[in-house]
């Protein structure tokens, strides 16, 4: 695929980030074949390939994007991601409204206005602006990698009884699992420290979301809309916690450092309950396609 053939991609859509404009070159071209196979008059033929292309990549795409406007502290990230959600619901419907009728002479021009259309918008608009942003702030704010060779080898907070049976989500399940117990188990942490793992807690919930989400779109689970809108109130909510600790460190006192601790300690805990109470119900799910 060169650059020269995908006929929405312009210099002004170029972020200086290799990755996002890989992937929107990728998703555009998609959308171009679509649109080119609808003018010759096989775009019904096209439409599945593109259904099951979209709903991983694009929701690989968005994560990149918000993994990125947090790590530069972009302060038009809510929107974006509010812009994301939206999208995310749009791919939902259409793929519910698909399997039912997939000979829906509507489906192609559905495809078109709600799918295509809004991307391409979503890219001039949200994304310029994100892109702008990006050329003034090249500088990424400098966070060190946590080392996650402490996991304490008895859990109290696991049972077996919480996997899934796929692979990488257990092992995410279990590795915030072992931050929890970890951080449970420090009796005091440096500023640092605390900040190191609050942002490694932030982006481990949004890789893990998309992961998860990408897995229970995959096995066609009937409640997945409603489990991606129970992740982003919780991404949300963590994300606005955090910029509001983040702002409004006084004194740094010991006192207060352990009430961030508990902070950060009860949302891997509300986490762990979401483990147990939601993620067990396409759990079931899996194992009764699996019988
Ligand atoms: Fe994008
Ligand atoms: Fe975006
Ligand atoms: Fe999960
Ligand atoms: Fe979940």
């Amino acid at each position: 695929m060169l650059t020269k053939d995908i006929r929405y991609w312009s210099k002004e859509l170029e972020s200086g980030n290799e990755t996002v404009d890989n992937q929107h070159k990728r998703l555009l071209f998609q959308f171009q074949k679509l649109e080119d196979a609808i003018n010759d008059g096989h775009g019904s033929e096209k439409i599945a390939g593109l259904v099951l292309f979209l709903h991983s990549y694009v929701l690989k795409h968005f994560n990149t994007e918000q993994q990125l406007m947090l790590a530069h502290e972009y302060p038009g990230y809510s929107t974006h991601a509010e812009k994301h959600d939206e999208y995310k619901n749009r791919v939902f419907k259409f793929k519910k409204h698909y399997s039912k009728f997939p000979n829906d002479p509507q489906n192609i021009q559905l495809a078109k206005s709600i799918l295509f259309n809004w991307f391409k918008d979503h890219i001039m608009e949200f994304d310029k602006k994100f892109i702008n942003f990006l050329k003034d702030n090249t500088k990424v704010i400098e966070k060190t990698k946590v080392e996650s060779e402490w996991a304490p080898s008895d859990s109290h907070l696991w049972t077996t009884g919480m996997l899934i049976g796929h692979e990488l989500i257990d092992a995410q399940h279990i590795e915030l699992v072992k931050q929890a117990e970890y951080l449970n188990n420090q009796k005091h942490i440096e500023k640092k420290e605390l900040l190191e793992r609050f942002d490694y807690f932030q982006s481990f919930l949004l890789n893990h979301f998309t992961d998860e989400e990408i897995f229970i779109i995959e096995i066609d689970f009937p409640d997945c809309q409603h489990h991606t809108l129970l992740h982003s109130e919780i991404r949300n909510k963590f994300v606005g916690v955090k910029r509001n600790m983040e702002n409004n460190f006084e004194d740094e006192s010991e006192l207060e450092l352990d009430e961030l601790k508990n902070k950060l300690l009860d949302f891997m805990n509300s986490y762990i309950k979401h483990i147990h109470e939601k993620d067990m119900l396409f759990k079931k799910y899996y194992q009764s396609l699996n019988k």
